[in-house]
């Protein structure tokens, strides 16, 4: 199926849609690129399954998409979550970490990434997508919307967790030569038919999100997909 520019595979369930993101974590991981890893409570099989794929991300580099303004230990981290799930299972460590520092000042924390990313080509961008369309942390009508200078930026919460947030901007996921949305179950359908067959819309942010010179794919079980046919 290709919506909007972009492919889109319809797993069976929220299982095999993890396996088939995992297939790709571990190929890009096995090739030495540059993964930008996302947050939530969704990619979290799709971590561990990776690791157990590929344990030896020796030559990849892992960055992330957006980050909780939180300690690196807290359980709203998104750094937590992949160190959990990915990083301490495996036998050969990622070569190079880009955390984003969530326990300092947010906007001083997106400079800091920002020059840190900044000449990076991501071969791989992992993102989930919210309820309500959001993507990293680029919530409905943010500013940071219309960014078009800076790659990294701190941002509001507009759901749970209500914390603040630093966020890569639409310019920088656009950069990534493939864009991986995985999302599952029915809570998240709306969304995905707003964000993959919709117009582009700052109220869906996931539509304003598509690889500028690369591939957009979307992985998603069925209750996810149930309503694209819409
Ligand atoms: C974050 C994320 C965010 C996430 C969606 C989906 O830090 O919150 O990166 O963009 O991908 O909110 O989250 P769930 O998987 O929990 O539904």
């Amino acid at each position: 199926m290709n919506t909007r520019g972009v492919e889109v595979i319809v797993a069976d369930d929220e299982e095999s849609a993890a396996r088939r993101v995992a297939d790709l974590l571990a190929a890009a991981a096995r090739e030495g690129s540059e993964i930008a890893l996302t947050g939530g409570s969704t990619p979290g099989r799709a971590y561990e399954l990776a690791a157990r794929l590929e344990p030896n991300w020796g030559r990849a580099g892992i960055w992330w998409g957006d980050e909780r303004c939180v300690a690196p230990d807290d359980e709203r981290s998104n750094f937590r979550l992949a160190q959990e799930k990915l990083i301490v299972r495996l036998d050969g460590p990622p070569a190079r970490v880009h955390r984003i520092r969530g326990e300092d000042e947010p906007a001083a924390a997106a400079a800091v990434y920002e020059q840190e990313l900044k000449g990076t080509t991501l071969d791989l961008l992992l993102l989930g997508l919210g309820p309500d369309g959001h993507v990293a942390s680029l919530f409905p009508h943010a500013p940071g919307l219309e960014e078009t200078e800076r790659l990294v930026i701190h941002a509001e919460p507009q759901l749970d967790p209500y914390v603040e947030r630093v966020t890569l901007t639409p310019p920088a996921l656009r950069g990534a030569r493939r864009i991986v949305f995985l999302v599952t179950g029915e809570q998240k359908a709306e969304a995905v038919a707003g964000a993959l067959a919709g117009p582009p819309d700052p109220a869906v942010p996931g539509s304003l999100i598509r690889s500028e010179h690369g591939e957009t794919l979307a992985i998603l079980d069925r209750q996810a997909a149930s309503r694209l046919g819409d």
